[in-house]
């Protein structure tokens, strides 16, 4: 099979992860410019904010980027009908099913990968018209679902025909190594490009990521049944605590309200919502995207077919 830079026309096999309120039409941009598929995140903005973002980035670069739409974001539509009349090339979809813009999509024939947690949300997904998987294990930073990337990823080959990318728990060139081996095309980071040089976030927050270990992600959410990973804080623990007690899922959510916005503006780090995955204990120092980029794929050759699928 083709690595993902064949598909993309990208210098690597790298997606920036969407991550809302921080991918940003100008930080996509400088992802692309560096040799990934840049990624603008609709999470945390209208649809007239997107089109000013969607702009800035073809401002800012000539190399192929996409759009992240968050399928349970209230302007959802909105979204799904911008792409298509920006005629946006690449599309990722979080939080649920895009079945229902499958057709306008083709339509403008953009590329779809949704973003998965299940292999039997895959196997759905590309019965729905998925042009490719993104298999996200529960390492990774912000919304999760119960897999490991290394339980997840391989039934995920299994269970479809379309390229599978890897996401969750990658940020050296080991990581991507291994996922290469387990059977995907390319990769999707996003903790790791969190200590880019590029990356819009307060320095704060990215003073945070790089004192970090692997150990200091907790995920907020879980009874409630929607666990988001985050860096260990104030607010962290106060939520888990609240939960616990048996808080309702109004409480919770009022608790939380602007948290990441607090994190990522304000540089909040005790009551913000550092989203960030277990890869955070290996993000030593800011780097520019192109030199995270690089390191991850040093020594790999991408001119050739992935043939290392190994069948169980
Ligand atoms: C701060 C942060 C915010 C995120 N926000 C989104 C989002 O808005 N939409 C989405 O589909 N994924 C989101 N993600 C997931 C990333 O797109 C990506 O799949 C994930 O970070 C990959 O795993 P890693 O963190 O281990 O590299 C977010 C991740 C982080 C770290």
């Amino acid at each position: 099979m083709k690595y993902l830079n064949e598909i993309l026309g990208t210098k690597y096999p790298i997606i920036q992860g969407a991550m809302a309120n921080i991918a940003t039409g100008e930080f996509a941009a400088a992802c692309s410019n560096a040799g990934g598929l840049g990624i603008i995140a609709c999470g945390g903005m209208t649809p007239d904010i997107l089109r000013e973002e969607i702009k800035k980035c073809r401002k800012l670069t000539d190399k192929p980027f996409g759009v992240n739409i968050m399928l349970m974001h209230p302007a959802a539509d909105d979204f799904a009908r911008i792409v298509c009349e920006e005629k946006i090339p690449f599309i990722t979809t979080g939080a649920g099913n895009p079945g229902k813009y499958m057709d306008s999509f083709k339509k403008a024939g953009i590329f779809v990968m949704p973003v998965v947690a299940a292999p039997i949300l895959a196997k759905h997904l590309e019965d729905c018209g998925a042009d490719a998987i993104i298999a996200e294990g529960c390492e990774s930073g912000g919304h999760i679902g119960e897999m490991t990337t290394m339980t997840l990823l391989p039934q995920v080959c299994d269970a479809v025909n379309v390229p599978v990318i890897a996401a969750g728990g990658i940020a050296d060139n080991r990581q991507m190594r291994a996922v290469l081996e387990l059977g995907a095309i390319g990769v999707q980071v996003g903790t790791c490009l969190l200590g880019s040089l590029e990356c819009p976030i307060h320095e704060n927050y990215k003073k945070a990521i790089i004192r970090s270990k692997g150990s200091d992600t907790i995920v907020t959410g879980r009874i409630g049944g929607t666990p988001v990973r985050v860096l260990k804080n104030q607010m962290a623990r106060e939520y888990v605590a609240r939960e616990k007690e048996g808080a309702t899922l109004e409480e919770l959510e009022k608790y939380t309200l602007g948290s990441l916005r607090r994190a990522v503006f304000d540089g909040d780090t005790k009551t913000g919502s550092l989203m960030a995955g277990q890869t955070c204990g290996q993000v030593k120092e800011l780097r520019p995207c192109e030199e995270i980029f690089a390191s991850l794929c040093k020594g790999i050759d991408f001119s050739k077919e992935n043939d290392s699928k190994i069948t169980a």
